[in-house]
């Protein structure tokens, strides 16, 4: 593959390119107004600027990584897409209109991807231009650093889709864990029950932020605690998570904790939003129970 669109200048779309960039190829990085892709690229800017200082990467490798990344906010520069990688907002509608908006630059052979962590691959390809070349494409965060992508076909994925993407994962230096269209997937049907336990855990005061968090650090040798994780992926996309394996399974131990849905009513997403288990809004996180 040589070009890659990447839809969605968030968390995620921003990790996505800079990878994909870093990897070699060519990126159109899109969200609904330019200033938020042109911002994900100044991220990336600064990240690859700390490559540099780390020695990890030569300047002239960074500069050529970021002069690989173009930002838009339309579709029409996708028509000469090898793939485009949907990494938009965790919620079906906003990623339904995506698709269609899509089907009408998509090339013949072009691929439609979603980084979508729990909602089902089957009932978006149905709604998508294609869906023997629609497929679920996991990445985790922060994506230049986290080894796995978990790809996801569908019911009518077609096996040149999977392999084509298994491909471009190995090109840009991923390790594919093949994962069946079921709520969660396998990572995060594993991984988003526990932060959700943590929330309640916090919420019947059964430990305070610090103590959970440390509890897990040292406890389980987890790089962070289950509370400082839900704030780095986000609180609103945890919750969306949590509610897509209640409603589709029924199953009320995946029912979301009080305090995890209180939060993103509150407007308290994480780290992206300056506050939730913590404050972010001085020099180091501060707990704030
Ligand atoms: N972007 C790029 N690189 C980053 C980064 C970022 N946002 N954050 C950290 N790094 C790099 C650093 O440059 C550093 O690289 P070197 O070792 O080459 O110098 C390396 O990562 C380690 O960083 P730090 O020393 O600053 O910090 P750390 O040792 O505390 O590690 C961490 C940070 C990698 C994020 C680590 O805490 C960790 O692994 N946390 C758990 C992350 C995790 O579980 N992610 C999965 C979330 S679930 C998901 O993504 C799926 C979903 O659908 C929700
Ligand atoms: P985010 O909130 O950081 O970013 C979402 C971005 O999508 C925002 O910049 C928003 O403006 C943009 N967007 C919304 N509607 C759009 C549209 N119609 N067209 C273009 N852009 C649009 O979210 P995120 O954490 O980057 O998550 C993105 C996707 O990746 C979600 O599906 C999420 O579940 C998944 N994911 C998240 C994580 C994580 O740790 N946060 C990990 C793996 C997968």
């Amino acid at each position: 593959m040589q070009k890659i669109a990447v839809i969605g200048a968030g968390l995620m779309g921003t990790g996505i390119a800079q990878t994909v960039a870093q990897a070699g190829l060519d990126v159109v990085l899109c969200d609904v107004d330019i200033a938020i892709a042109n911002k994900a690229k100044a991220r990336i800017e600064k990240q690859l600027g700390r490559l540099v200082e780390k020695e990890k990467i030569a300047a002239a490798d960074a500069q050529a990584a970021l002069g690989r990344i173009v930002t838009i906010a339309d579709y029409a520069p996708m028509a000469d897409a090898d793939l485009v990688i949907e990494a938009a907002t965790e919620r079906e509608e906003i990623k339904r209109k995506i698709f269609a908006a899509v089907g009408d630059v998509l090339s013949a052979d072009a691929i439609l991807a979603s980084n979508t962590s729990s909602i089902p691959i089957t009932r978006m390809a149905a709604g998508s231009p294609d869906p023997t070349r629609f497929i679920g494409v996991h990445f985790f965060n922060p994506v230049p650093v986290m080894k796995l992508v978990e790809v996801i076909p569908g019911l009518a994925t077609s096996a040149a889709t999977i392999e084509k993407v298994k491909a471009f994962a190995a090109q840009i230096g991923k390790t594919v864990v093949e994962a069946g269209d079921e709520p969660g997937f396998v990572v995060n049907r594993i991984l988003v029950p526990m932060l959700n336990e943590a929330a309640f855990v916090l919420g019947d005061g059964t430990g305070n932020v610090v103590d959970i968090d440390r509890g897990c650090r040292l406890g389980l040798n987890h790089p962070m605690g289950p509370l400082e994780l839900a704030d780095f992926i986000g609180l609103d996309t945890c919750l969306e998570i949590v509610n897509v394996l209640f409603e589709s399974t029924g199953d009320p131990k995946y029912r979301p904790a009080p305090i995890l849905r209180k939060y993103v009513e509150a407007g308290w997403l994480g780290r992206k939003s300056g506050r939730g288990f913590y404050d972010y809004s001085g020099p180091e996180p501060v707990p704030t129970r």
